[in-house]
C-alpha cells in the first residue's frame, strides 16, 4: 500500500480538521523518518493509520476491547481518548490487511506510549506531538528538541502529558508512566 491507498482509507473515517492534522503527521513523521533513518514508507503507513480509530463509537471499541484476546482489558479502567491507539491497529490489520508489526505497535502506542518503544514507535509518537498545528505550552521546545535527540523529545513530551493530565487530577495510563521511566533512565535524569 503507498501513502495515496492509505489515504483513501483513512480519509473517509476522520473529520476533515482531523484528516489535516493526519497530513501534517505524516509530514512530520517523514522528517523524524528521515533524520533517524527508519523506513521512510513504512513511516507513512503508520502516520496516516494512526488516528484511523478516533472517531469509532466508544460502544464499538468497548466491545472490540471486551472481546479481542490480544487488546488489554485494563484500557477500560482509563478514558475512552486512550482506546483509538489499540483498537485502531486492531482495526487497521483486520480491515485493511496491514500486517506489518512495526507499524501496528507505532499505532497502537502512539497516544500512551510503553517501556521500550521501537523508533518508528517514538517517530509516530512525537510527530503526533509536534506537527505544526498543535500549540500548547512547551510544544516549541519539544520541535526544537526533536530535531537533536529523539530520546529527548520523547521524554519532554511524556513528562509535558503527565504533569498536563496531573494538573487536571486525571487518571494516567502506566504504560505512559513506564514509557516516562524508560526515557528518565535512559537519559541519566
Ligand atoms: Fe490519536
Ligand atoms: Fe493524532
Amino acid at each position: 500500500m503507498n501513502l495515496e491507498e492509505a489515504y483513501e482509507r483513512v480519509k473517509p473515517k476522520l473529520k476533515p480538521a482531523r484528516f489535516e492534522h493526519t497530513k501534517r503527521v505524516v509530514e512530520t513523521a517523514v522528517e523524524l523518518a528521515e533524520a533517524y533513518g527508519e523506513d521512510i514508507e513504512k513511516t507513512k503507513i503508520a502516520a496516516a493509520f494512526h488516528d484511523y480509530a478516533k472517531y469509532r463509537d466508544v460502544e464499538e471499541m468497548k466491545r472490540w476491547i471486551i472481546k479481542e484476546t490480544a487488546l488489554p482489558k485494563d484500557l477500560l479502567l482509563y478514558h475512552h481518548e486512550l482506546w483509538h491507539g489499540p483498537v485502531g491497529a486492531y482495526l487497521v490489520r483486520v480491515e485493511h490487511d496491514v500486517m506489518d508489526i512495526d507499524i501496528l505497535s507505532a499505532i497502537t502506542y502512539h497516544t500512551t506510549g510503553h517501556a521500550n518503544m521501537t523508533l518508528l514507535e517514538k517517530i509516530v509518537f512525537l510527530a503526533d506531538y509536534i506537527e505544526p498545528g498543535r500549540s500548547f505550552p512547551g510544544v516549541d521546545e519539544v520541535r526544537k528538541v526533536a530535531k537533536e535527540d529523539l530520546n529527548q523529545g520523547c521524554y519532554l513530551a511524556l513528562r509535558n502529558t503527565i504533569q498536563f493530565l496531573m494538573s487536571k487530577g486525571q487518571t494516567i495510563y502506566p504504560d505512559t508512566f513506564h514509557a516516562y521511566n524508560d526515557f528518565a533512565r535512559l537519559l541519566n535524569k
